[in-house]
């Protein structure tokens, strides 16, 4: 019997929310990675979550890449705001890390797809061919990304949204769960697609919509 030595990538979970246990599956089916402790300032530092050791907040980042650790995974998700999802990924990166690109073995990928580093694909998804996802996106569950979109950096697209073929999602859009966006529209920068809306036109940049038909919606909060 030969045996062979595999040295695993080393990462550490930046986020360890509920949206992490997504994520852990997904690094659980990697038999090349090794999953070594998270990162969250709401945790305790010295605890443990999801069976994972909590080491501290974002500032242990640096520390951890120069005790050898190089890879790191996106654990935050997010339900509107891509904003701290976007800083905590820049802030891993600064420290030298690497990364991950990750893909639920459920999830259904065309094979010209254009994966940018810090994707997830969550279970059930389907991304169809032609489409590229950019930076620290996330197709989260069950969501369908038609053919030859187009999604930026730090977007999100929410659980069972549709976007119909060719649309652009720009960077740090969310797409609420459930949403319907029709083809070859666009969602602008930090634009928010509520949850269950039907969009029939363009979105503008940080503009915040729900409804069927998607209009913009003026609330206390946004
Ligand atoms: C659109 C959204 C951002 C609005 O949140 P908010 O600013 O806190 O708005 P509020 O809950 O205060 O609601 C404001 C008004 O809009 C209505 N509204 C809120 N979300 C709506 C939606 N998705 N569709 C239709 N109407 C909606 C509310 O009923 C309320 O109406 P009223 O003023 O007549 O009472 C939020 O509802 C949403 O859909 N977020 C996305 C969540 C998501 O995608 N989660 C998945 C993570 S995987």
């Amino acid at each position: 019997v030969t045996s062979v030595a595999v040295s695993r990538k080393r990462v550490v979970l930046v986020g360890v929310g509920g949206h992490a246990r997504c994520v852990l599956r997904a690094l659980a089916a990697r038999l090349d990675v090794e999953v070594v402790c998270g990162v969250d300032p709401a945790i305790a530092a010295g605890s443990s979550r999801h069976g994972l050791p909590i080491v501290g907040d974002d500032n242990r980042l640096p520390e951890l890449r120069a005790d050898g650790i190089e890879f790191f995974a996106m654990g935050i998700g997010g339900i509107g705001d891509n904003t701290s999802r976007r800083e905590s990924f820049l802030r891993a990166v600064r420290s030298g890390l690497k990364p991950l690109r990750l893909v639920d073995p459920t999830a259904i990928v065309a094979d010209d797809t254009q994966l940018a580093d810090g994707v997830f694909v969550a279970p059930g998804a389907v991304v169809c061919p032609g489409t590229s996802i950019g930076a620290n996106s996330i197709v989260n569950t069950r969501a369908v990304i038609e053919h030859d979109c187009m999604i930026g950096e730090h977007a999100h697209v929410a659980s069972g949204a549709v976007l119909c073929g060719g649309v652009r999602v720009l960077t740090g859009a969310h797409i609420g769960a459930g949403a319907v966006v029709r083809q070859y529209l666009e969602i602008g920068e930090n634009a928010l697609v509520g949850v269950g809306a039907v969009v029939v036109t363009d979105i503008s940049t940080g503009v915040c919509v729900a409804g069927n038909p998607a209009r913009q919606l003026v609330s206390s909060k946004k």
